[in-house]
């Protein structure tokens, strides 16, 4: 008789290990850009261990591990002793390049990391664990300076490459103002402008939002043609008009579906005849059973938010309710986003 506690399976656990250890990728690359290796590195012959060493006054052995570690997730790159960055850590995590995305490994490793820590509470309560319900009514409500200090700097590292990955997959060059409904930095606006010389846009969200925003558009030199306005979704009765297109980025899957039929709503009242809304998420499959980015945002929204990441057929119904036509869902390869839900008004 064969001992039934010898195993006959092909399965191996190999995977539930890669899936448990995923924090220490992420760990490893949430350290490095805080102790700004990639940032130092940038543009130079690169560093040996020693040197490192020296340079950050730490001990030779959590020196070591750290290259190593770092080259073995792909952000360094070895030749000799030397450790350089590999061209993905040289494009996105070299602070100031247009497309930086530490802002946003900050705010995962400093806000988000801690609430994750508290999913079983979160799947339990059906409440957040980065902030207290009992104080705050969303998120967004009150000025935490340390919010402040990164959640839409965070934004702003993942939007300004949805954006382009969005204006690679539609044209925008038939539309002339663009909406951008909690626009937050205003990424998508800095971005699409920069590509569509004809656009104009305003980011419409909360006032000290819109201060941050208007200071990013400065910078970009786009004062311009992107203006900011003022405003609430939720208190304010009607939207700003004049706009042929409105872009909703990450908004609905912050709210409940009662919520964003109603942001929606006021979208449709706002567009004239023939204007779009585009609606742009991570997007759930309509058999929910993925894609694991877009399912995995749905549980952040958990620990984060009244909301969740929706599907297509959600969005479309809802669209259709209200009047939209010609609802159809573009996709894309994007870091916020791998899709947008179209809908025009009749
Ligand atoms: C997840 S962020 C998305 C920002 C931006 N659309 C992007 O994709 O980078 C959500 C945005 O909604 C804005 N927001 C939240 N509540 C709002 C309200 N009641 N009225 C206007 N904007 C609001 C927040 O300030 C924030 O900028």
């Amino acid at each position: 008789m064969p001992d039934p506690a010898v195993s006959r399976s092909n399965l191996s656990p190999v995977p539930l290990m890669q899936l448990s250890t995923g924090f220490w990728a992420f760990k490893t690359l949430a350290a490095a850009d805080e102790l700004d290796l990639f940032t130092r590195l940038s543009d130079t012959a690169g560093i040996t261990s020693e040197e490192l060493v020296q340079a950050l006054g730490i001990h030779p052995r959590p020196a070591e591990m750290l290259l190593t570690g770092c080259a073995a997730l792909g952000l360094l790159e070895k030749e000799g002793s030397r450790y350089r960055n590999s061209p993905l850590a040289e494009e996105f995590l070299v602070r100031g390049k247009p497309y930086y995305f530490g802002g946003f490994v900050k705010m995962l490793d400093k806000r988000l990391y801690p609430g994750w820590g508290k999913l079983t509470e979160a799947i339990r309560t059906n409440r957040p664990t980065t902030w207290d319900p009992d104080r705050q009514a969303s998120l967004f409500d009150g000025e935490d300076p340390a919010m402040l200090a990164f959640f839409w700097e965070a934004m702003h590292s993942i939007s300004t490459f949805t954006a382009r990955a969005l204006a690679e997959a539609m044209d925008f060059g038939r539309f002339r103002r663009l909406l951008d409904v909690g626009g937050g930095s205003g990424a998508y606006d800095i971005e699409l402008c920069r590509r569509y010389p004809q656009l104009r846009a305003t980011v419409y969200d909360l006032p000290f939002v819109t201060e941050i925003a208007a200071g990013k558009v400065a910078e970009a030199g786009l004062s311009d043609r992107i203006e900011v306005a003022a405003g609430d979704f939720f208190a304010d009765a009607v939207f700003p008009g004049g706009h042929d297109a409105i872009l909703l980025s990450m908004i609905l899957h912050d709210w409940s579906e009662a919520k964003d039929r109603e942001i929606l709503r006021k979208c449709h009242e706002a567009l004239p005849s023939g204007g779009v809304v585009i609606i742009t998420e991570l997007l759930v499959n309509d058999e929910k059973t993925g894609p694991a980015p877009a399912a995995l945002m749905s549980l952040n929204m958990l620990i984060e938010t009244e909301g969740r990441n929706y599907t297509p057929a959600e969005y479309g119904a809802w669209l259709d309710e209200l009047g939209f036509r010609d609802i159809r869902t573009v996709w894309f390869d994007g870091t916020g986003a791998n899709g947008a839900v179209l809908g025009y008004k009749g």
